[in-house]
């Protein structure tokens, strides 16, 4: 397996371009099951989980090509299996997004449940209630979802989520795509991704309006068509780099992002003494304040409030700043699972429930660590890039997961860091097999 070995102290400078987001990425490439033409996604991230959506598509029978690095054209005429298979759904819970797509266009589908992760249980009871009022029959079979539509297909509905869910509102939303008739979503997901999804969807000849904001309209047509779409930048990956910019106290020109997508986090994160300027629609220039870091208070929201994906970077930078910050996660139920790994590197966090206590600042100290989801990872990285001596991080697959080449774009800016090989004679660690998708 391999592992990131981290050098601290360097403070980063340069210049990072932002990839596409693999959360817009991800449901556009199940879109394209909605459709026998040829679907065209540019600016597609080079990471993990977008090559197991590719292997999932060509299972079903899609063919996909990718002209370049990060175009990939996908044809879905000839699907033969309207399956998503469980080891391919243990790896990357966003499998779970085929279910609508095929359901709607050939009535029926067959997705493994996904089990839970290292961050939460993550049910998808609200994807098959809004998919059972639609006229939908789902069961489970051997932990398989079945779901059948009636003969005439699904039929519009109005669905109230009662909790906000991204991609809930995007299975659903494509799935209504092919109704008959229209479908109302309350409490729908207004994340960016789901508005580029919406967007690539009407090109494709699908009527939905409302896409971020609470309240979604779709009315159904007969079939939908081909189209070329250009994913969004990636607003995870841009608040990461923010913070790396900060935590090393460097200067960092972060380019191809979308600062509209990132306002609350650039808000949070001013407001803790990061100086952030909006060169254009599609730069930032970040830097650390004159007056350095101080402890600010944060609680997880669905978007536009401060994402959950952010939580562990932030946590991370907190551990730097003055004072006492607290942090609460009200979306998932076990997201601080770095909070440990950062005790070992010497930061004093105190977790109880749904709230971490972070006092700063605190010198961090390089250690070997361990990362248990995709978000962690990064957060273990940024501390390593601050910490004094030398961090190994363990299965960055996870962060593979993500990031496209995150310790590329940190070399070039300055970090010492580099992706080394297990070392034969290094003890076995456990199977990476326990590491659920995220
Ligand atoms: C999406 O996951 C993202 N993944 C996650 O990013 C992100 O953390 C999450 O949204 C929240 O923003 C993709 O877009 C591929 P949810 P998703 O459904 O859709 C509960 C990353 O790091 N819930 O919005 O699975 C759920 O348990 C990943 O890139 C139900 O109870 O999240 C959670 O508490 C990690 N029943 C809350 O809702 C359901 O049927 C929000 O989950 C569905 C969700």
């Amino acid at each position: 397996m391999e592992k990131f070995r981290i050098r601290g102290g360097n403070p980063l400078k340069g210049r990072v371009t932002i990839s596409g987001a693999k959360n817009s990425a991800l449901p556009c490439m199940t879109a394209a099951i909605l459709t026998p033409e040829t679907i065209t996604l540019h600016n597609i991230p080079y990471v993990r989980d977008i090559i197991t959506m590719r292997r999932l598509l060509e299972d079903i029978g899609a063919h996909v090509l990718t002209p370049e690095l990060r175009t990939h054209k996908i044809s879905a005429a000839n699907i033969e299996l309207m399956a998503a298979p469980y080891e391919l759904v243990k790896t990357m819970r966003a499998s779970v997004l085929a279910l609508g797509p095929l359901l709607a266009r050939f009535g029926k589908a067959r997705v493994s449940l996904p089990g839970g992760c290292a961050i939460g249980a993550r049910p998808i009871d609200l994807h098959l209630a809004g998919l059972t009022k639609m006229g939908a029959e789902v069961f489970l079979e051997t932990g398989d979802v079945v779901a059948r539509a009636p003969a005439d297909g699904l039929r519009g509905a109005e669905i109230n989520f009662e909790k906000v869910s991204v991609t809930g509102t995007e299975n659903l939303m494509m799935a209504a795509t092919l109704a008959r008739g229209q479908t109302i979503i309350h409490n729908a997901a207004r994340e960016p991704e789901v508005r580029d999804l919406a967007e690539l969807l009407n090109k494709m000849g699908a009527r939905v309006r409302g896409a971020g904001t609470p309240t979604i309209q779709i009315d159904g047509v007969e079939a939908l068509g081909g189209a070329q779409h250009t994913i969004i930048p990636d607003r995870i990956e841009t608040g990461t780099f923010i913070v790396a910019a900060a935590i090393t106290k460097g200067e960092l020109e972060i380019k191809d992002c979308n600062p509209e997508h990132c306002n609350r986090v650039i808000g949070k994160l001013r407001d803790v003494g990061v100086e952030i300027e909006e060169i254009n629609q599609s730069t930032l220039y970040v830097r650390s304040g004159p007056r350095g870091l101080h402890a600010g208070e944060l609680s997880t929201e669905a978007y536009p409030q401060f994402p959950t994906d952010m939580q562990a970077q932030y946590m991370t930078l907190m551990t730097q700043a003055n004072g006492r910050s607290i942090i609460t996660e009200t979306i998932f139920e076990n997201r601080f699972m770095h909070a440990s790994e950062l005790q070992r590197m010497g930061a004093r966090i105190q977790v109880s429930h749904d709230q971490a206590i972070v006092d700063g600042p605190g010198k961090l100290i390089g250690a070997r660590v361990q990362a248990s989801d995709l978000r962690a990872s990064a957060s273990l990285v940024l501390a390593g890039l601050v910490a004094e001596g030398e961090t190994i991080i363990d299965r960055v697959y996870h962060i593979d997961r993500g990031y496209e080449k995150i310790e590329t774009k940190l070399k070039a800016v300055g970090a010492d860091i580099e992706r080394v090989r297990e070392s034969v004679t290094a003890p076995l660690s456990s199977t990476h097999d326990d590491a659920a998708a995220a």
